[in-house]
Formats: structure tokens, C-alpha cells, sequence
């Protein structure tokens, strides 16, 4: 299964989580900045698709993320993506931005399933402390949150967890 790792990024935190996964996961491709992405066609080369979005328009209802990642929101509806594993993780503050807390990863995430995809890597609230969160779903996040703001040797550990997960629910990375 070939699988891509794609993200946008502020202050290079979402960049820097991106390759601790990508050292996890030995079958996925170096990551990719959204930044430099001409051609969304490109997701349709892999089979499973992990993407990273930080949030910093806090409260907003779209673009939530600030990133490369808003401009393509649209775009990434408008593809067939059926037949495609993808799994989000997001950066934030949970501290903070304690009421805003990843917002964006329901963005992305709500674009990707319009798109067909099967949506995978949902994270149960239960170990994180924050109070709210448009992308908690009921008990589940609809992908890992991550805080290396004020949560950051909490880190390792969710990773490496989630990159179990995805081992499972991506067969074959
Ligand atoms: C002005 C500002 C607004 C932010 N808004 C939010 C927010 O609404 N929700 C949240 O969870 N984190 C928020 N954050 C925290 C960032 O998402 C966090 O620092 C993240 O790690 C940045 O990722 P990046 O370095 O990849 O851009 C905000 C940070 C700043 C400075």
C-alpha cells in the first residue's frame, strides 16, 4: 500500500510531528507541504493519505486552519477519492485555545469524506483535557489531536499509538 503524509504549517510544528510519523511509518513517503503541491491529482497515486492541518483562525466557521490547506478545501470535495484510507491529525493548543481546540481537522476531514474517501484514525476525547472541540465527534475526534504547546511530552506516546492504529486500519504500511 503506498501512502502519502501531506501538511501546511505556520511555525513548522505540524511539519516537524509530520516527519516523526513518517519515521514510524516505514511504507509512507517523505512528507509533502501543501505549499508545494501544483496538482491535487497527486493524492490519487496512493492508497492511504495522511494529512496534517494546524488551526490558528480560532472560532471561525471556515478556514480554520490559516495554512495552504484553506484555499483547497473546495478542490479537494470535488475529487473521487473513494477506494482511499484517510487519516487526519491536527495541531493546537489545548490550553489556550481550550473552546477552539483543532478545529480545523473537521474541516479537512468533513472535505476528504465528500470526497469518497473512507475516513480512518479516530482518537476517543477520553485522554485529553479541552472544552470544546468542532472536531470531536461525540466521544471520538475525527483524527489525533496534538498539543506541543502545552502537552508536548504527551506526544511520543499518542504518536506512537496512532501510527499502531493506522498500521491496522491502513493494512500494508
Ligand atoms: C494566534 C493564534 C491562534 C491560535 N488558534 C488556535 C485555536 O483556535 N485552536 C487551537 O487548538 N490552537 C490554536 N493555536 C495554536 C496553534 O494551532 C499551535 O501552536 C500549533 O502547534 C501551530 O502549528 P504550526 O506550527 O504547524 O502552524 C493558535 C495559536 C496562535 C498563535
Amino acid at each position: 500500500m503506498t501512502v502519502g503524509i501531506y501538511f501546511a504549517t505556520t511555525t513548522g510544528k505540524t511539519e516537524d510531528i509530520a516527519e516523526r510519523l513518517h519515521g514510524l511509518l516505514d511504507g509512507a513517503e517523505s512528507p509533502r507541504d501543501m505549499s508545494d503541491v501544483d496538482d491535487l491529482n497527486e493524492f490519487t497515486n496512493h492508497e492511504g493519505i495522511i494529512c496534517g492541518i494546524p488551526t490558528w483562525n480560532t472560532g471561525a466557521d471556515s478556514e480554520r486552519s490559516g495554512t495552504a490547506w484553506d484555499a483547497l478545501l473546495e478542490e479537494i470535495g470535488s475529487l473521487n477519492l473513494s477506494g482511499k484510507k484517510v487519516a487526519i491529525f491536527g495541531l493546537g493548543d489545548s490550553s489556550t485555545y481550550t473552546e477552539n481546540y483543532c478545529d480545523a481537522m473537521e474541516e479537512l476531514h468533513r472535505f476528504f469524506k465528500k470526497a469518497g474517501a473512507t475516513m480512518v484514525g479516530y482518537v476517543s476525547t477520553k485522554e485529553y483535557t479541552f472544552d470544546e472541540s468542532k472536531s470531536a465527534i461525540g466521544d471520538v475526534f475525527c483524527g489525533l489531536p496534538l498539543d506541543e504547546d502545552s502537552e508536548s511530552d504527551m506526544t511520543d506516546a499518542r504518536i506512537s499509538q496512532w501510527s499502531e492504529q493506522l498500521k491496522q486500519e491502513m493494512s500494508g504500511i
